[in-house]
């Protein structure tokens, strides 16, 4: 059923009845849990891709993305009740379907510029495919004013004016780890259309998936803007607290006993420091702001350089701590622990962690890693694998990720050549390895 001005209700009806079909653009770790819940709910979805052996492996009921509790589950289902298979033919897909939503890949250049190619040559495709009463779903993150000024003109190559086919921003606000809960109704979904019957439509959509409901916003760019300054929020204030750590350390208190009592002001809300921030939106999206606008952005800018900065900050910790036991850094083995973003997420886009590797590689002997998802492909990082067993010529350790398994580490009963810890995301309490002999520092 084409959706595009279509009331609420008969929306509702045909996607529970399986008669309103869903494409959705790009697979991956967002895309498919978007595709397998819509599908879990009635919609018959096509998932375009143009990996083979992802199309393949989704038409055999296989799921490819890992670490999603409930999604492989959700994609046997739905394929084995014929709801859900994909495709690699882009225009094929939206010719079947009268909702087609974007969710793939948004990127920086080597200049930080936003680079929206793969959007673009989505949306070629959907022209070429689209119908009058379609309604075509953004669903990436894009720099504000995208879906007005890039993806609108793209869509209106197929003949079809604006009023036509309705079109939306309706950012995905999740992360990796947590996707089909948030999806289903963690928080509601935002949805701003280029007019109102887009709005509508969407909002008739995501209201079947979604138990939060919907938060209608006045237009696109609204919407585009609220995925946009979530993250914002978190680097700038993630920044905030990176510094005052620092300043923490230089007057010698603890900036985590300090940022814990000042939060219970209801005012106060300084997040966690940490030796960086990673993945590929926090990191990312400040650019889509600061290379877009002409208007002053130096907070975003600086923000930006103070994260980026931690690592080096990072390395200082070690080199300092390696002093305390009369070890320069030049003769120290240092071992990282974790080379991913966050813990138990295999994602190392952005991740602070390599950026760690990467100084220390230029600055100690031999810079090891162990990482419970990576194993000994962490040499692709350009570092050594190493095990926790196997730690005897290990000068200093450094955590730069949290995972749950780091917090078991009996610390005392590691046979280090040196015992100099820096943990740079608060896994350890620092209190507890004065008895062992270790020399801690923290990040806060
Ligand atoms: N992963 C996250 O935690 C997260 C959270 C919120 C928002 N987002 C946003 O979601 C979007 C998608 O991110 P992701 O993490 O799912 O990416 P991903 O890299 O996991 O998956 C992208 C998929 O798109 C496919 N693809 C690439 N080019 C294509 C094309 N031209 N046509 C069709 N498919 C194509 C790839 O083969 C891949 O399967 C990005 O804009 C990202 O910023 C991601």
């Amino acid at each position: 059923m084409k959706v595009y001005g279509a009331n609420k209700s008969d929306i509702i009806g045909a996607m529970k009845s399986g008669n309103v079909t869903i494409a959705v653009y790009g697979l991956g770790k967002m895309g498919l849990p978007l595709a397998a819940v819509f599908a879990d709910c009635g919609a018959r979805v096509i998932g375009a891709d143009v990996s083979p052996e992802v199309v393949a492996s989704i038409n055999r009921g296989e799921c490819h993305v890992v670490g999603e509790p409930g999604l492989a589950g959700l994609v046997a289902k739905n394929t084995a009740a014929g709801r859900l298979s994909a495709t690699s033919d882009m225009v094929d897909a939206a010719k079947q379907s009268d909702v087609m939503v974007i969710l793939v890949p948004t990127f920086l250049d080597a200049d930080k510029n936003p680079d929206m190619s793969i959007v673009e040559s989505v949306c070629k495709n959907i022209a070429q495919g689209l119908d009058k009463g379609d309604l075509v779903i953004q669903e990436s993150t894009v720099p504000p004013r995208t879906t007005h000024d890039i993806i609108l003109p793209l869509l209106e190559g197929s003949g079809l004016s604006c009023g036509e086919f309705g079109v939306a921003h309706c950012p995905e606000r999740t992360s990796s780890g947590r996707a089909i809960e948030d999806i289903r109704g963690a928080y509601p979904k935002v949805v701003g259309g280029i007019d109102e019957s887009s709005t509508q439509a969407a909002a008739a959509i995501y209201s079947v998936i979604n138990s939060k409901g919907v938060i209608p916003v006045t237009d696109a760019t609204t919407a585009e803007a609220v995925k946009v300054f979530e993250g914002l929020y978190r680097d700038v204030n993630i920044a905030l607290a990176n510094e005052l750590a620092v300043v923490c350390d230089e007057i010698g208190i603890s900036a985590i006993e300090t940022f814990d009592v000042a939060n219970t002001q209801p005012y106060s809300h300084i997040h966690k420091p940490g030796c960086g921030v990673g993945g590929h939106c926090i990191p990312v999206y400040p650019y889509f702001i600061t290379k877009t606008v002409k208007s002053d952005t130096r907070l975003l800018t600086l923000a930006r350089e103070i994260n980026d900065g931690m690592a080096g900050y990072t390395v200082e910790l070690v080199r300092r701590g390696l002093g305390e036991v009369g070890v320069e850094l030049k003769d120290a083995n240092v071992l990282v622990l974790g080379v991913t973003y966050r813990g138990d997420v295999k994602e190392t886009r952005c991740s602070p962690a390599l950026s760690i590797i990467d100084i220390l590689k230029g600055e100690c002997r031999v810079v090891f890693a162990y990482d419970p998802l990576f194993g000994d492909d962490v040499r692709q990082f350009g570092a050594e694998p190493r095990r926790l067993d196997d730690v005897g010529d290990i000068d200093a350790v450094v955590i730069a990720a949290d995972y749950e398994e780091f917090r078991e580490i009996e610390w005392g009963e590691l046979r280090l050549r040196h015992r100099v810890l820096v943990d740079g995301r608060n896994v350890a309490e620092g209190d507890k390895f004065i008895g062992d002999g270790f020399v801690y520092k923290g990040i806060g």
